[in-house]
This record gives C-alpha cells, sequence and structure tokens, in this order.
C-alpha cells in the first residue's frame, strides 16, 4: 500500500491511500488532509493500522511532532482510529471536535484532554489561517458528525460526505454528487433522517470552492451547488422511506 501526496488547495494537501480489497472491483480511498499553518492540522488520523505509512506521509511535509491539531468527523476507526498515536508523538497537539464528540468519546479515549467547539467556532491556525467546526448531527451518520471549513481557501472538509468509489484523481472539476449517489445506493451509509437536505443546505451556504472528501477525490468548483444536489437527493431518499423532509433553513 502507498500514500499518494497531492496539494489540493492552498496550503492542503491531501494524504491518500488506496485499497484495492475494499468494494471490489472500483476499490476505495481513505484520505488525511494536513491543513498548514503556524499550528498545522491533521484532518482523519487514519485506521490505526495505517499510522505508520500516514506518519511517513505527514514526515515528507512536516515534521509529524509539529502538528497541532488532530481533528475529525466522527468517531470511527478510519476517522480516529490514530488519534493516541498522533497524540503520543506530537507533544503539543490537541484532538479536536464538538460539544458531542468530547462528551460522549474524547474526554474518555483520547489521552489527553480534546479541545472542545461549539458548532460555528473556529480555531486559528496561524498566518491567517482559520478553521470552522460545523455540527452535522447524523450526517451523513454518527451523533457526533460535523465538518470543518477552511475560509482562506474556501475548502469544506466534508469527510464521508459525497463519498465515492474508486481511485479517480486527486482534484477533479467533474461531477462528484453522481458518484456519491452511486456509492449511497451501493453501501446505505447514510443514517436517512429528515433534518439532512436541511443540515447540507447550511453548508453550502458557506458557498465552498473546494469539497475534500474523505473517500473519492478532492473538489474544485462550485461547491454550493454540489451540496444542493446531494441535499436533494437525500431529501428524496427519506421521502421514498415515508418521512418528511425538513424545510430549508438557510436556503
Ligand atoms: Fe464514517
Ligand atoms: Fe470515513
Amino acid at each position: 500500500m502507498q500514500t499518494r501526496i497531492d496539494e489540493v488547495a492552498d496550503g492542503i494537501y491531501r494524504l491518500s491511500t488506496f485499497v484495492p480489497e475494499i468494494a471490489p472491483p472500483a476499490g476505495f480511498t481513505f484520505n488525511q488532509f494536513l491543513v498548514m499553518g503556524e499550528e498545522p492540522l491533521l484532518f482523519h488520523t487514519g485506521l490505526r493500522r495505517m499510522f505508520p505509512l500516514v506518519r511517513e506521509a505527514v514526515a515528507r511535509l512536516l515534521p509529524p511532532e509539529r502538528l497541532r491539531w488532530i481533528g475529525f468527523g466522527h468517531y470511527e476507526a478510519d476517522e480516529c482510529g490514530a488519534v493516541n498515536e498522533w497524540l503520543a508523538i506530537a507533544p503539543r497537539a490537541e484532538a479536536v471536535h464538538g460539544h458531542t464528540g468530547c462528551l460522549v468519546s474524547l474526554n474518555d479515549l483520547a489521552d489527553r484532554p480534546p479541545r472542545m467547539l461549539a458548532d460555528g467556532e473556529a480555531i486559528e491556525l496561524g498566518g491567517g489561517r482559520r478553521v470552522r467546526w460545523l455540527d452535522t448531527p447524523h450526517i451523513p451518520h454518527g451523533w457526533d458528525a460535523g465538518v470543518f471549513f477552511e475560509e482562506a481557501s474556501g475548502t469544506l472538509l466534508c469527510g464521508d460526505l459525497f463519498t465515492q468509489a474508486g481511485d479517480g484523481p486527486a482534484l477533479t472539476e467533474g461531477d462528484v454528487v453522481g458518484p456519491a449517489i452511486a456509492a449511497e445506493d451501493l453501501f446505505g451509509f447514510s443514517s436517512l433522517n429528515p433534518g439532512m437536505g436541511a443540515t447540507i443546505r447550511r453548508l453550502a451556504a458557506l458557498s465552498p470552492r473546494g469539497l475534500a472528501l474523505m473517500h473519492g477525490p478532492s473538489f474544485a468548483g462550485d461547491g454550493a451547488a454540489a451540496l444542493r444536489a446531494l441535499a436533494e437527493d437525500y431529501d428524496r431518499r427519506v421521502r421514498a422511506a415515508g418521512g418528511r423532509a425538513m424545510p430549508a433553513v438557510d436556503a
């Protein structure tokens, strides 16, 4: 297994490991994102068993002990399985997450106390770079779920949203909605609920210029349009399941 590195937005590096055995024949990628700054953030730790691979990849970009923030979207092994390995090698690092993730999981499982962020709260990475935490409970899954928005480049670190199978390019301006709909049909990984369309449209209101997918290529282009199309598809699924989608809050 190899981890390839690409800069997908200014100062944001995608570390991507392709695993052909998952979701064959297409295979599946696991991506972490290193956001550079005086206080660098690693978004997703990678699986615990992938730690040596991801550490080596991070080390090609900066000394891993310089990491300041270890973030992730929700509590699952690919998102945060190696959190304590990172805390052990980076003495200044803190895990960072929303209230629910800290209260339900990180306060206990992380080897050092996490930094807890309220919905909409930001942390400064230095050099004018800032990442804002947004709660997205149960979307696509997990009570603790949330995403980060990197404001300088307009990149939404969107975790499992837009998950797709296969090993595409590192960065695309093409369609990321169709492949996400196909992956939802294949895996059924999302927790269908009446609030999902409205919550995803709230992310569209950020007008992201980039989407950093945890499983798939990064996207450069009209992130709001992609998010609205994804919200539309989830509303359709909720209705098809007999539910009633909640009206949009910010659309
Ligand atoms: Fe997940
Ligand atoms: Fe994931």
